[in-house]
């Protein structure tokens, strides 16, 4: 269904908030209680389309999934072996968290399954998961260039393999790593840049043997899940158009609560004070076993930077926050390495240069990155519009800049912002952002 959003400048931005919980534990919470033994409580769970359909395939395999109430779901686990087929294809919508790992899942089950996305997901690239579980025994097929549908077929016993990932990418580590429970012998995962550390950590929160230290991981076939509770934090990938709208909007001052801040995913907060944002962690804390923090942030003038490559991974789905960041910085900020933009949801380089340009910003556009010319803390953008590509992340970084803009801002194809962000529109709102639907 098609929805566009009118954005336009609101005022300054306040308030005391909670986003919505984080998208990558949500899914492998509600994978890993679905193969435990015993009942698993998950609460912060995202209530987004992604996570929901990841639970929806698993309730088609056989798993009783209770939702009490909003961001709750009581897990009754099946045991490693205990899933069962489904004639239905399985839909995993927009995600492609969902596919990659239920890929890694379902490789090595006793029965077919037929995995399809919607139109974005059927671009995007399935080799880099189809080709590791292959060499471990699994046979999957995919469209001609490796798209999906993906028609995974039953295969009892699946080989450990030793790989060395040529993508920087937690979903082929994962899709690997979850094969790896029904594999014969040591699985090892090995990266070119140490990527989100969710499933591993989640894996030993289950009780599964695993060694893991940043860019590598091993663990062997043959033991199993036991059920416990997760808690799961704020998601920084949501938090970051907040942080950004609020950094950008004169007299802005905002919390965020209870907001994850692993590692290996925070790139953006230390792009963001190399530019000059005034963010503080305020009582940092554990949630779930993952560290947490309130973040508070003030606006600022910001700087262009040139970014270090090796932060994308860090940040890799915070580029087009960072592009609306440096749109409002004094110069030039230079971003590269970071290619695997361009097969994300949509492109996000061309998209975000394109809807930036549209509104007055000139951006260079190179094949892994982009410089963007910085109109200055007082600069305005243009009233214009621009398409969002059906990518969440566009959607929601256009209506942050549209907050220093003179006029109207119309941006296409919003819908799909209920993957990541339900409710971004009222909570937008809330803490004072001009935005409708129209
Ligand atoms: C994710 C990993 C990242 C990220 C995606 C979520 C995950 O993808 O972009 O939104 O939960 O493992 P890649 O691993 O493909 O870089």
């Amino acid at each position: 269904m098609a929805l566009d959003w009118q954005a336009s400048q609101g005022r300054a931005l306040r308030g005391d908030v909670r986003v919505p919980g984080d998208k990558s534990i949500s899914h492998r919470a509600v994978m890993l209680a679905a193969i435990a033994d015993g009942t698993s409580r998950i609460s912060g769970f995202l209530e987004g389309e992604d996570t929901r359909a990841t639970a929806a395939i698993l309730q088609r395999l056989g798993v009783r999934i209770e939702a009490p109430s909003a961001g709750e779901r009581i897990v009754h686990g099946v045991g490693l072996r205990g899933l069962r087929g489904s004639d239905d294809a399985l839909d995993c919508g927009n995600a492609g968290t969902g596919m990659r790992l239920l890929c890694g899942l379902l490789a090595g089950q006793g029965f077919d399954s037929v995995l399809v996305g919607d139109a974005s997901l059927s671009r995007r690239p399935m080799a880099r998961v189809i080709d590791p579980l292959a060499r471990m025994g699994a046979s999957i097929e995919a469209v001609e260039g490796g798209f999906p549908p993906l028609r995974i077929h039953a295969k009892n016993k699946l080989q450990a393999i030793d790989f060395r990932s040529p993508v920087a990418s937690a979903q082929v580590k994962s899709a690997v790593l979850l094969a790896g429970l029904y594999a014969e012998g040591t699985t090892r995962v090995r990266e070119t840049q140490p990527t989100r550390d969710y499933t591993e950590s989640m894996l030993a929160a289950f009780g599964w043997p695993i060694r893991h230290v940043p860019g590598e991981a091993s663990l062997e076939g043959g033991h199993r899940l036991h059920a416990t509770d997760i808690v799961v934090p704020g998601d920084f990938s949501s938090a970051a158009f907040l942080l950004v709208a609020a950094s950008i909007v004169p007299g802005s001052d905002l919390l965020l609560r209870g907001v994850g801040i692993n590692p290996r995913r925070t790139g953006l907060l230390a792009a963001l004070r190399a530019m000059g944002a005034d963010i503080r962690e305020e009582s940092p804390r554990r949630l779930g076993g993952e560290p947490a923090a309130d973040l508070r942030v003030r606006s600022a003038r910001l700087s262009g930077i040139t970014l270090p490559a090796m932060l994308a991974p860090d940040m890799i789905d915070e580029f087009p926050a960072l592009f609306v960041a440096a749109a409002f910085a004094e110069g030039a900020t230079v971003v590269s390495g970071a290619a695997e933009l361009r097969v994300k949801e949509s492109d996000r380089i061309a998209g975000m240069s394109a809807g930036l340009r549209a509104m007055g910003v000139r951006v260079d556009e190179t094949p892994d990155g982009a410089t963007i010319h910085g109109l200055g803390a007082d600069g305005r953008l243009r009233a214009a519009e621009v398409d969002s590509l059906g990518d969440h992340r566009l959607a929601m970084a256009f209506a942050v800049a549209a907050q220093c803009a003179d006029g109207e801002v119309r941006i296409a194809d919003c819908a799909n912002v209920a993957t990541s962000f339900p409710g971004f529109t009222r909570l937008a709102n809330e803490i004072g952002m001009g935005l409708r639907d129209g």
